[in-house]
């Protein structure tokens, strides 16, 4: 094995098209070369969600763009790649399918070796792209889809301390501005209306505290929002704008409450088996919440333990955690052929009981 490896990473699972390429020196700081991130929001913003089948269509017009983008913004071609990572799931599969395609086309017509990535383990693996933090920490993973607490072991190691049951918490906010009439996505906007609200004014329920363990629960929150934003309707005739920053507010305090709480679980599980670097690290859109952040940036201190956040570019969905995850994988001896499927439900922990809120055909996440 190469000391240098240089890998390409894509990935297409939910409504971001990416392309990026990550280069590694043994005993030296992985470096992105280039990354290339095309969205979608502007096709999907008429119907309050991603659209699959709208989705997986832009993926596969954009995928060889943004591959040749990167390729050119790095000045490699593709004999210079040492292998070629993509995300094969969890996701939407219409679009797992474009990215995984167009990463056998590439392998099979260069020869380059092949690497499926696990998305969820692109974010679990991304406080070693950014800080090259050492095994085991802690990671919190939240975002529009995804919303556990893992213990990151090793590369294809990760043990799961508990996640939603039902709606993830990026979800619950982009939900709740739909309610509030607030524009998507849902988070920023929630927040910022939150900026100017009375917390106090509503007292929403903090789901599962109550139950021992680390598993959360956000959708009775909103119905919770749902009911009183219908009571200040039905009392008014509508919202005021300081009704909508009280509600958001309220919601956004008892998300944090939560999520605070339940850091608070996960750290004391990690924290017992004596880690030699203790290391909290987050990832997933709904990081950028500083409210969200700041409680569990207190949470880690309290816990003399380091915190972590990766810049938002690589906090949210991008190639370079698809690329870095698939070169650790790659330096630890694996690798795919093409027989490497599309798979829209794959859990990283496949020892750990699967979640509540996962559907017939098994654990999603
Ligand atoms: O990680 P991400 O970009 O995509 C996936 O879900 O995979 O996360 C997007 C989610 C959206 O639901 C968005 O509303 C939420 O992250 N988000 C936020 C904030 N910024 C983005 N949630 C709360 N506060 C924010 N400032
Ligand atoms: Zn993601």
């Amino acid at each position: 094995m190469p000391r240098q490896l240089t890998v390409l990473g894509i990935e297409s699972s939910c409504d971001d098209t990416a392309a990026a390429i990550v280069r590694h020196t043994e005993g030296s700081e992985p470096e992105i070369l280039a990354q290339v991130v095309v969205g979608q929001a502007e096709l999907h913003k008429d119907f309050g969600g991603v659209v699959p089948e709208i989705a997986a269509r832009a993926h596969a017009e954009k995928l060889d763009y943004c591959v040749a983008d990167v390729m050119a913004a790095a000045d490699l071609s593709f004999s210079e790649l040492d292998a070629i990572a993509v995300t094969s799931g969890p996701g939407l599969i219409g679009g797992v399918i474009s990215g995984v395609m167009c990463a056998k086309g590439i392998a099979a017509a260069t020869g380059t070796p092949l690497i499926g990535v696990n998305h969820l383990a692109g974010h679990a693996l991304t406080p070693r792209l950014t800080d090259s933090v050492p095994f085991p920490y802690l990671m919190l993973l939240v975002s529009g889809g995804h919303c556990q607490f893992l213990i990151v072991r090793g590369v294809d190691d990760f043990t799961r301390l508990g996640g939603t049951i039902d709606d993830a918490p990026g979800e619950a906010f982009d939900k709740i501005a739909r309610l509030l009439a607030l524009p998507q996505p849902g988070g920023p906007n929630v927040e910022q209306a939150a900026l100017n609200g009375d917390p106090a004014r509503f007292r929403f329920p903090r789901p599962l505290l109550d139950r021992a363990g680390c598993d959360m629960s956000f959708s009775g929150l909103k119905t919770a929002v749902l009911r009183a934003r219908d009571s200040v309707v039905a009392a008014k005739g509508g919202l005021t704008k300081q009704d909508q920053a009280d509600l958001s507010a309220g919601f956004q305090q008892s998300v944090t409450a939560v999520l605070n709480e339940k850091s608070r679980r996960a750290l004391t599980v990690y924290l017992a088996e004596n880690p030699p670097v203790p290391t909290f690290a987050v990832a997933g859109g709904v990081s950028a919440n500083m409210d969200i952040r700041s409680a569990l940036e207190t949470v880690a201190a309290e816990n003399n333990t380091r915190f972590l956040a990766p810049p938002l570019a690589l906090c949210t969905d991008n190639a370079a955690m698809i690329a870095w995850a698939g070169l650790e994988r790659f330096r630890a001896g694996h690798q795919d052929d093409m027989t490497l499927s599309a798979r829209p439900r794959w859990p990283l922990d496949t020892a750990s009981k699967s979640m509540l809120g996962s559907g017939k055909k098994g654990a999603k996440a």
